[in-house]
């Protein structure tokens, strides 16, 4: 059930959605929503050294990825540049970003690398993954892909689509003993990444991994988990919950009801929640009628069913590799 909303829904939607599966209908209509896009970059001034080629690719791959929707916006031809030509990982980075930054300019370069059949199929499939993330409620172009040669690219079109099929000997473990089993090994690590960014199974609505996505929960890099561990927290969300990431509400003296993480009530009684662009949000005690921590996780369930057992082995080895 949840897994439905969260799929049917982008971004912040699902911060809501969670919240309001677990209210009463009356009480909805008052709900404002936190800032939707992660407006702030996260790299400072320092985010132009991708503009430096004495750089690595890699380490220019990766301050690209910090890279906010509106800097990438403010260099679209610079980073169209990247995208179509150049060093795998930085043309990598540059296809998020373009999937981050939306625009006519960027939806055609991704239309036009994943129509290229002489580019990497790992590229292609994120363009395909990248596309799908800029605007999810058009997705129909992923059509012309879900019989692509390319196994990457017919994955990733089909993943788009909600269309993978689960192989019919696979059965969905019903215990978290059995999914430890299930997926115990294996995984391809940059398949994974795609799995992890895909708006259809969602973990980069709320987690950063290599600076993208968005802060809702914990951050994914150098968490240094076991696979042990990750398949627990994936399978079974609410099980072990970090303190810092229990979702708040404030409830306003003008009624108005905020949602966000991290609360944290000062000396003078100023009340702070942390937004899903990663904003502090504060409100003086004066203005707070209500400050409510909710039980729980946001973490949805389902997210291990939601997936093939392919899938979630890739994006372990994923998780695994941001050690
Ligand atoms: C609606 C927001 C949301 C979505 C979607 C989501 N998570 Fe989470 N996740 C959280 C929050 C909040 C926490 C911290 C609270 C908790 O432990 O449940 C968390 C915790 C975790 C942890 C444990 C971190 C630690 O400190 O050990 C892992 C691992 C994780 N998530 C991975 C994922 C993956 C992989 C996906 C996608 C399949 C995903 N999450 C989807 C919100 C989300």
């Amino acid at each position: 059930m949840k897994v439905a909303l969260l799929t049917g829904l982008v971004g912040l939607g699902i911060l809501l959605v969670v919240w309001i599966s677990r209210r009463a209908p009356s009480e909805l209509a008052a709900i404002a929503p936190l800032p939707a896009a992660v407006t702030t970059d996260r790299v400072g001034t320092g985010g132009l050294a991708v503009l430096d080629p004495q750089q690595s690719a890699e380490d220019r791959a990766r301050t690209l990825a910090g890279w906010s929707a509106d800097r990438v916006r403010q260099h679209v031809p610079t980073v169209v540049g990247w995208a179509e030509s150049g060093p795998v990982p930085l043309r990598a980075s540059a296809i998020w970003a373009l999937g981050l930054a939306g625009g006519s300019v960027a939806l055609e370069t991704l239309e036009r690398i994943m129509a290229d059949t002489d580019t990497e199929a790992s590229l292609r499939a994120d363009a395909i993954t990248a596309r799908a993330r800029a605007d999810t409620h058009s997705v129909e172009f992923a059509e012309r892909w879900v019989s692509d040669p390319q196994p990457a690219v017919a994955l990733a079109a089909r993943r788009v689509l909600r269309r993978e099929e689960r192989p019919p000997d696979e059965k969905i473990p019903t215990t978290l003993v059995e999914w430890q089993e299930a997926v115990a090994t294996g995984g391809d690590a940059a398949a994974g990444r795609r799995v992890f960014l895909s708006p259809q199974v969602g973990c980069a609505q709320c987690h950063v991994a290599e600076g993208r996505g968005r802060v809702a929960g914990p951050g994914m890099d150098g968490l240094g988990r076991d696979r042990a561990t990750l398949i627990e927290a994936i399978v079974e969300p609410a099980k072990v919950v970090h303190p810092d990431f229990q979702s708040a509400v404030v409830e306003t003296r003008s009624g108005e009801l905020w949602q966000g993480i991290q609360a944290r009530t000062a000396a003078d009684g100023t009340v702070t929640l942390i937004g899903l662009d990663g904003q502090p949000w504060s409100w003086p005690a004066s203005e707070v009628a209500k400050l409510e921590i909710l039980p729980g996780s946001i973490m949805p369930e389902g997210l291990a069913e939601a997936m093939t057992r392919a899938e979630f082995r890739d994006l372990l080895a994923y998780l695994e590799s941001l050690r």
